[in-house]
Order: C-alpha cells, then sequence, then structure tokens
C-alpha cells in the first residue's frame, strides 16, 4: 500500500518511502528552484558549440548556480565532484564533465540541479552540436515528445504507471528504446525520493496521483535497443549496444486539476534548434 505523508513549511524530511504532499510553501519552493535550472539550461544553450569542453559547460552552470543563490546539489553527491552531467551520443546518464571536446553532430545532453532555500530544480534538456544527421534529430524531438505526453497524464487520480505506459507506448511506435535500469523520482527538499518514476509500465498501475506530488519525469529513449552498461568510473551509463540516446527532464507539480512543471524554458528554449 502506498503511504502518503502531508509536509508542512519547516519539518524535517525523511527518505523513509513515503511520498510527500506538499502545500503552497512547497510550490512556492519548487517554482523559485526549477525556474532557476530552467534559466541556466536556456543560458547556456550558446555554450554548446564544436571544439568546447564539457568541463568549461560545467563551469558556466557551476557559476550561473551560484550567482542565482544556489548550490549544485550534484557536488559532492554519493562522491560525485561536479556541477552538472553532460551526457554525448551514446552515454545515456551521468556522463562526467571533462576535457573532452563536444563535436559537429554531436547530440549532448545537460542535466542540472540547483538547490535554492531547501527545494532542488532538477531539469535536462538536448543540444545539438553543429549540423546533427536526421535520424540523431528525431530522435531527440521524439524524446521531447515522449516527455511531453507523459507530463500530460500526470493530474490528481491518474495512476503513476499511466505515466510510463504513454512514453513506452509513444517511443516503441517509433521502434525506439525506453531505458528501465533509470527513472524519474520524487524531488523537493529531497534530491531523491520516493516515488519511482518509470518510463516503461503498465497503465493503471503504481500509486494513485495526489495534489501537492512532487517528482521528475526524465524518460532516456534510445535510438536502438533499451539495455544499459555502467562504465569502470561507476557513473557513465552508455547503451549497450553504443547506438545514440536522448533525455529530457522536467521537475512538476501534482495540481488540483492537472500539474505544473516548475522547470519550464522561460525563453522558450523546450527543444532544439534553440
Ligand atoms: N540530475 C540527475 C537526475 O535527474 C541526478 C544526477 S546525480 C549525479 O536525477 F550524481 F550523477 F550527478
Ligand atoms: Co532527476
Ligand atoms: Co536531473
Amino acid at each position: 500500500m502506498t503511504e502518503y505523508q502531508t509536509i508542512t513549511a519547516e519539518e524535517v524530511v525523511l527518505r523513509d518511502g513515503t511520498i510527500k504532499l506538499h502545500g503552497p510553501e512547497g510550490f512556492a519552493g519548487m517554482r523559485k528552484a526549477g525556474r532557476l535550472a530552467a534559466e541556466i539550461l536556456d543560458e547556456i544553450a550558446p555554450l554548446v558549440q564544436p571544439g568546447v569542453t564539457t568541463a568549461a559547460i560545467d563551469d558556466a552552470v557551476r557559476q550561473m548556480t551560484l550567482d542565482g543563490g544556489a548550490v549544485p546539489a550534484t557536488l559532492g553527491y554519493r562522491g560525485y565532484e561536479h556541477s552538472s552531467c553532460i551526457s554525448i551520443n551514446h552515454v545515456v546518464c551521468h556522463g562526467i564533465p571533462s576535457e573532452k571536446t563536444l563535436k559537429e553532430g554531436d547530440i549532448v545532453n545537460i542535466d542540472v540541479t540547483p538547490l535554492l532555500d531547501g527545494w532542488h530544480g532538477d531539469s535536462s534538456r538536448m543540444y545539438l552540436v553543429g549540423d546533427v544527421a536526421l535520424k540523431a534529430r528525431r530522435l531527440v524531438d521524439v524524446t521531447h515528445e515522449c516527455l511531453m505526453i507523459g507530463i500530460e497524464q500526470a493530474r490528481p487520480g491518474a495512476r503513476l504507471g499511466d505515466i510510463g505506459a504513454a512514453i513506452q507506448t509513444y517511443a516503441e511506435q517509433n521502434r525506439y528504446g525506453v531505458v528501465r535500469e533509470f527513472c524519474g523520482h520524487g524531488v523537493g527538499r529531497l534530491f531523491h525520493d520516493a516515488p519511482e518514476v518509470v518510463h516503461a509500465a503498465r497503465p493503471g498501475t503504481g500509486p494513485v496521483l495526489r495534489p501537492g506530488m512532487f517528482f521528475t519525469i526524465e524518460p532516456m529513449i534510445n535510438l536502438g535497443k533499451s539495455p544499459v552498461k555502467l562504465l569502470a568510473d561507476g557513473w557513465t551509463a552508455v547503451t549497450r549496444d553504443k547506438s545514440l540516446s536522448a533525455q529530457f527532464e522536467h521537475s512538476i507539480g501534482i495540481t488540483e486539476d492537472g500539474c505544473e512543471i516548475f522547470t519550464l524554458s522561460p525563453k522558450g528554449l523546450h527543444k532544439p534548434p534553440y
């Protein structure tokens, strides 16, 4: 049975497996953190060019996060030492920023999580480096559609599995693989909380969505098969078949009649080209 826990302004929040139900203070906190995440993703768009190192992009993310009065939640998280994850081509997620340079034709996911006044704004988008092949651009477009189709299911009374079901159906209609090894998550005062938001599921399964639930939806969609493997660094996840992978992520909150997207781009830079 799913347990829910109503959260008020000042209490200590534990990762105890309950699904938290937030009130107006929570919405206000997530709105600010989410907006900062979206502004960072807007501002780095012009930086994503051939020849730029992913470490330089990570530096810019860290600076913008600090300038916004936040700290990168990933810095020091389980030993992770960077302010973003930057995942190129067949890297599915958790790519580690480095001196490696972007090259023409790459597709890149940049994932940021500013922690602002105790709230986590978690979001990622895809970026295109110069001219990108049609096949890759199509994967990026369909992955964004997967995220938005998932978000359309998010309203009180629906089940969590309805989100994954909609995403899986759409991705598989396009003959893409949906990654199973990583999922979305409850978010708020905690970076990663219950529930697990899987991106492939059966409709009508999982917890009932209730107003005040905050979670991410962050489908990872592969041009080839779905299986993933972890590299020796312990973080970088890549497609087993080396096919391209794309991902978009929003943090959302369930409202009385639907949901609020906390991480929408203020500049309308929802998907590339930007
Ligand atoms: N931002 C990622 C997510 O969407 C988590 C990154 S954790 C890190 O959940 F340690 F890899 F940075
Ligand atoms: Co996330
Ligand atoms: Co993220």
